[in-house]
This record gives structure tokens, sequence and C-alpha cells, in this order.
């Protein structure tokens, strides 16, 4: 083929294009890199220069007319899949990994049962440690599920004005019980009466449960000091903050980041998944959720934004 018409034919298909005679660049598409182009002119060119420079291109070369000729596929897509499936290897992994021990640890406590020398007292202990492993592992796998759900793009959500005074009062009525338990004071401001935000209700009522949740159970577990949850609002323009305050054992600088991946961490009662699938929820509603922690025992800040509805 003549060189000429190479040239015209790779500009029009905007491929990063090197055409050397002897060690001379004589020209490089325009999508190639500039300082791939610096670097490269009058220098012979190695296969590896080029794929350390522009690592989502891999190149080709071959000889047109008397001239070699190096052609950059972008392969940016091909990594980005390669990545996801890595990522989707190791959840499968962690996640079979955690209901195997689950599973295990069920079987280990009932076999125990079955065992004709365990005294009665022992028996009915068994019994309950195997019932709450065998809590934990079902909401393991409820969560499980709805994270797929959702990764996958499957969990369709309905998104309506929603009063959110009343969402909240029922969920902190459901709550109020668990906290006096837990030793825990539950303080929630009034929200405005006519206050709507958008959201999906199930979602909404899921994630506030999951935030709630956690603020009472990490206060609870601080040893001494107040222990306090408080649940406060404010209206801007477009929309409404809601931010539950906790006075618990707080979080550490370098986990905070982490909190909002998938397995990156738990508590023994909890699957972990609770802010990761929050957060999705969150921004499938068109809002916000950030968590923050001056550090242990410093108590803890979840604050969450959702748009407001039209009046
Ligand atoms: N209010 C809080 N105070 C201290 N740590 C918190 C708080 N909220 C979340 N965390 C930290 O973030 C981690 C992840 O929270 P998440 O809700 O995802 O998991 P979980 O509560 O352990 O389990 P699950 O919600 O699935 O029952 C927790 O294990 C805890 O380490
Ligand atoms: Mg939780």
């Amino acid at each position: 083929m003549d060189i000429g018409i190479f040239r015209e034919v790779i500009q029009k298909m905007e491929i990063p294009c090197l055409i050397l005679e002897g060690n001379v660049v004589r020209f490089a598409n325009s999508s190639a890199e500039d300082t791939l182009k610096r670097k490269l002119l009058g220098e012979c060119i190695e296969e590896e220069i080029l794929q350390s420079r522009a690592p989502f291109l891999e190149w080709r070369s071959f000889e047109v007319d008397r001239y070699r000729v190096y052609l950059g596929f972008d392969v940016s897509e091909v990594y980005r899949l390669k990545g996801e499936l890595e990522k989707r290897k190791e959840f499968f992994a962690t996640a079979t990994h955690e209901i195997r021990s689950a599973t295990n640890s069920i079987l280990g406590y009932l076999a125990l049962y079955v065992d004709g020398e365990i005294k009665l007292a022992h028996k009915e202990e068994l019994a309950e440690k195997a019932y709450s492993v065998a809590l934990k592992l079902s909401a393991l796998v409820n969560d499980l599920l709805d994270y797929v759900r959702i990764e996958e793009g499957l969990r369709e959500l309905k998104l309506e004005p929603l009063k959110v005074n009343t969402l909240l009062h029922a969920i902190v009525e459901d709550l109020k019980g668990y906290a006096f338990r837990k030793n825990v004071e539950l303080n929630v401001s009034s929200v405005a009466e006519h206050l709507r935000i958008i959201g999906d209700k199930k979602a909404f009522c899921r994630v506030m449960r999951n935030v709630l949740d956690n603020a009472i159970k990490f206060t609870s577990m601080k040893e001494k000091g107040e222990k306090r949850v408080t649940v406060s609002f404010a209206e801007d323009e477009k929309g409404m903050s809601i931010r539950v305050e906790d006075t618990g054992i707080g979080i550490e600088p370098e986990k905070l980041s982490h909190l909002f991946k998938v397995f990156s961490s738990y508590s023994p009662e909890g699957t972990g998944l609770g802010l990761v699938i929050s957060k999705k929820l969150v921004e499938l509603m068109q809002g916000k959720i950030s968590i923050h922690s001056a550090g242990p025992d410093q108590g803890t800040t979840v604050e969450l934004w959702f748009r407001r509805a039209e009046k």
C-alpha cells in the first residue's frame, strides 16, 4: 500500500500511529500523546517504551512501503473489564467464605447439641448460639442478594415525594426499645410537618434504619461516658439534610475511607454491607451520604442529604 493513502486512512480512523523512516518519526497521529512524540523523536523505538508511555495503548508494528508503522490500539476497555472481573471474583470469594464460616459454626453448635454427653443447661446455650449465627447468616444472604441486585441495576426504585416526618417517626418508634435495652438515649428533633423529599419509601427506610442502628449499636459499645444519639434536620433551597450524631466508639481515621467499600469492615454482629448498600440506595435517590469521626471514642456523625419535592 502507498504510504500516503495509508496515512489518510489512519488519520480518519483516529488511531494513534507512528511512522518511522530509519529511526526518525515522520508522522504521528494527533491523538498520540505529545510527550510520547517528543520522547520518541530521533530515538530508536522500543515497544516497551511505547507501552510504558501509554499503558492503555497496545502497539502493533508492521511494514508499509519502506516504513515501519506503529499502530496503538486502545485497550482501556479491556483493562476496565479485567478490573471489574477481578473485583467480582474477590467479592464472590469473600461472600462464599463468610457463608461457609457461618454454616460451619451452626453445624458445630448443632453437632455438640446432639451429642448425648451434653447437659441440658448447656444445650440451651448451644441452641441460642446456633440461632444467633443463623440470624446473621440470613441477614448476610439478604444483604448479598440486595447488593448484587443493586450492582446489576435490577433494583428499580420508585421515586416519589416522601413525608419525612411520618417515615422517621415510625422508624424511631421501632428503634426506641432497642436503644433503651442498649442503654442509649435517642433524641430526635422535630421535622417540619410539610417537608417532603424525593425518594423511594423502602430504600429511604432501609438507609435510615441502618444509619440509626449503627449509631445505637456503636454507641452502646462505648465503655464509659454518655451514650447519646441525636437526629437533627436542616432545610436548604434544594433539599434537606439529616444529621445522625452519636457519642459512641468513633472510627479510626484510616478506617473511614474504607467504610463504603464492600466487606471492608464489619462488626461482630453485622455483615458490613449496611453502609455500602445505604450509599448505593442514597445515590439512586440522587442524594448524598458521608460519615465523619474525629477518632476512637470521639463519636461519629453521618450526614445525609435528599432532594426536596416541589410543594
Ligand atoms: N455510628 C458509628 N460509629 C462507629 N462506627 C461505625 C458507625 N457507623 C458505622 N461504623 C463502622 O462502619 C462499619 C460498617 O458499617 P455497616 O453498617 O456497613 O456494617 P455493620 O453495621 O457492621 O453491619 P450491618 O449493617 O450489615 O449489620 C461498621 O462495622 C463500623 O466499624
Ligand atoms: Mg450497620
